[in-house]
């Protein structure tokens, strides 16, 4: 057997967190020959909760776990590490946007982007999850820097990836697995582009488009891009918290496709750092349609873009953008 992989999951006494450490150490994200340590990391006064989930862990008696370490300080947290899933921040509540979490979340990725730098490998993969996501990604990646490349770093929408495959499915009277090649552009937020110009589904035994699956071009143009749009805020609404089990099965699935790589013909959605493909500024945490293999992942080219894509992706980025400038004030202003 493999030696074991360590991987560090912040915010681990809170929702997402419940749900993603059974998955990780039960072997659907690395596999069920390859065992995992799991480093849990949450702030000193969630010191006796995150205690708990260790005990828990423990309980659940799992033969690729080798090892549960609680702990409230990022020494102790980023040392060493081969993956870290960065969930912990503040969760929006109803009414607000992401990116209103902005100035709350982003020290938190600054000082672990430093604690990175300072006890991680440099061959270390993030996937940040906490709001909002690409932002922060882009903050933890330039306090990493020198010692982590940034294409190490990343952002997760996968979770919309899933909800507009989800809906295609729905729609198109097909399975999950018939539909595949949705794209997620930009931002986790409001303004993302949920884009199926290029998805296929398999119905009725024969490969097609999304368009002809679905049947209804003026549903993909609106209905659909605002429900995936404003599913997050959907939820919040209805459940008074957010998205947590989606959440963490979106996460693991963006981690086991950057681990094992991407069927043949397929693209997943994940938001890292741009190389200034489809026009988008060098650097900025966009996601993109992208296969990965041998561990290593590259933006699918060539995508034809029309009009209306590319207005909706001058949108995001331009969020973005903004998104950048106020959060390196931000870092900037705080001493920590
Ligand atoms: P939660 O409040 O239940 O849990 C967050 C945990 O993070 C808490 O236990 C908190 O103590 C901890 N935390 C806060 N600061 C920390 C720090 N500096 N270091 C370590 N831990 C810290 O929230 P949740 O529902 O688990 O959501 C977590 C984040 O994930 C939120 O920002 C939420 O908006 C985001 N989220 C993102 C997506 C996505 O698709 N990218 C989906 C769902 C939720
Ligand atoms: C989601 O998409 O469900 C999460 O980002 C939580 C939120 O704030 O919407």
């Amino acid at each position: 057997m493999a030696a074991p992989l360590r991987v560090l999951v912040t915010g681990a006494a809170g929702q997402i967190g419940y749900s993603l450490v059974l998955q990780i150490a039960k072997g659907d994200v690395f596999g069920a020959d390859q065992p995992v340590v799991l480093v849990l990391l949450d702030i000193p006064p969630m010191a006796a909760v995150l205690e708990g989930v260790q005990f828990e862990l423990t309980d659940c008696a799992l033969t690729t776990l080798r090892g549960v370490e609680a702990v409230t300080d990022e020494k102790s947290a980023f040392t060493n590490i081969d993956y870290a899933f960065l969930v912990g921040a503040m969760p929006r509540k109803e009414g607000m946007e992401r990116k209103d979490l902005l100035a709350a979340n982003v020290r938190i990725f600054k000082s672990q982007g430093k604690a990175l730098a300072d006890f991680s490998k440099p061959t270390t993969k993030v996937i940040v999850v906490g709001n909002p996501a690409n932002t922060n990604a882009f903050i933890a990646a330039k306090y990493a820097a020198g010692k982590i490349p940034a294409r190490n770093f990343s952002a997760m929408t996968r979770l919309d990836h899933n909800r507009a495959t989800a809906q295609v499915a729905l729609k198109s009277g097909v399975t999950i697995g018939d539909v595949k090649n949705v794209i997620i552009w930009g931002n986790h937020s409001s303004t993302q582009f949920p884009d199926v110009k290029h998805a296929k589904v398999n119905k009725g035994g024969s490969e097609t488009d999304a368009y002809s699956a679905v049947g209804d071009s003026a549903w993909l143009q609106g209905p659909f891009i605002s429900l995936v749009q404003k599913r997050g805020a959907a939820i919040i609404e209805r459940r008074k918290l957010s998205s947590a089990m989606s959440a963490a099965k979106a996460a693991c699935d963006h981690i086991r496709n950057w681990h094992v790589g991407t069927p043949a013909g397929e693209w997943v959605s994940m938001a890292v750092p741009s190389d200034g493909s489809y026009g988008i500024p060098e650097g900025l945490i966009f996601s993109f349609p992208v296969t990965v293999e041998g561990g290593e992942w590259k933006i699918v080219q060539g995508l034809d873009l029309d009009d209306f894509a590319k207005a909706k992706i001058a949108a995001t980025t331009k969020e973005l953008e903004e998104e950048r400038d106020e959060a390196l004030a931000a870092c900037a202003d705080s001493k920590q």
